[in-house]
């Protein structure tokens, strides 16, 4: 029985519950959602799929809403998704549901993943401690997720109406990607290495001089 688990990473949270996931589920790939494959439209053969992300302003990143919108799909896939956080969940799930429900497809599960905060603009790093810590319950958690993903049982995300709505507006209000490579710089600090450039789902930064450029 075989599943597929798309991701979306930029920092390596998601990256990291993807492959644990895919250790404890049977006959199991990750494949990476990116610019670069934005043009997988169909996934007709597995039996499962999964869909694992970071929250960006309470709710999904742009990037995976467009490629769960455009996937083609068999009406009785097993669906689930995972969304890694920082700190604050907000409501990501409702833009899935909503994508899958045009294709007749339902979210059978969904689950969330406390991770070190990426958003270097309003959180400061984690601490070494804090990170054994999330690693640690990220660890028992995919256990249990895997348990319930390999007898396909159902598992409702329990949200909140209200603030699902409030949060709407939030990410509507906040969440504005193509304006926010003006925030981000590097100084001294940084040593050129180049991975954020290689790692960037959106082929976003270009090293310059060595250093990194952040487009749009
Ligand atoms: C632009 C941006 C917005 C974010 N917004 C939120 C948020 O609203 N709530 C939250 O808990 N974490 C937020 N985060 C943190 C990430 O969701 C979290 O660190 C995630 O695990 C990162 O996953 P990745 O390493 O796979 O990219 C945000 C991160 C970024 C970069």
């Amino acid at each position: 029985m075989s599943t597929t688990i798309y991701y979306f990473s930029a920092t390596g949270n998601s990256l990291k519950v993807a492959k644990n996931l895919s250790e404890q589920v049977e006959e199991c790939r990750i494949v990476r959602i990116s610019r670069d494959n934005l043009s997988i439209t169909q996934d007709l053969q597995s039996e499962k799929i999964g869909f694992i992300f970071p929250i960006y302003n309470f709710g999904i990143p742009s990037m995976v809403k467009k490629f769960v919108e455009n996937l083609q799909l068999k009406k009785n896939t097993y669906v689930f998704a995972i969304a890694t956080y920082g700190g604050m969940v907000g409501s990501p799930f409702n833009e899935i549901k909503r994508a899958l429900k045009k294709k007749d497809v339902n979210l059978s599960a969904a689950f969330t993943i406390n991770m070190p905060g990426s958003d270097v603009l309003l959180m400061a790093p984690a601490s070494e401690e804090e990170k054994i810590k999330c690693f640690k319950e990220e660890k028992e958690q995919v256990l249990k997720i895997s348990s319930i993903i390999n007898t396909r049982q159902p598992c409702e995300y329990k949200s909140n109406a209200p603030m699902d709505a409030l949060y709407k507006v939030m990410y509507n209000v906040s969440f504005n990607p193509q304006n926010m490579g003006k925030n981000f710089w590097t100084d001294v600090k940084c040593n050129g290495c180049g991975i954020c450039s290689q790692v960037c789902p959106a082929n976003n930064i270009t090293m310059k001089n060595g250093k990194p450029n952040w487009g749009h």
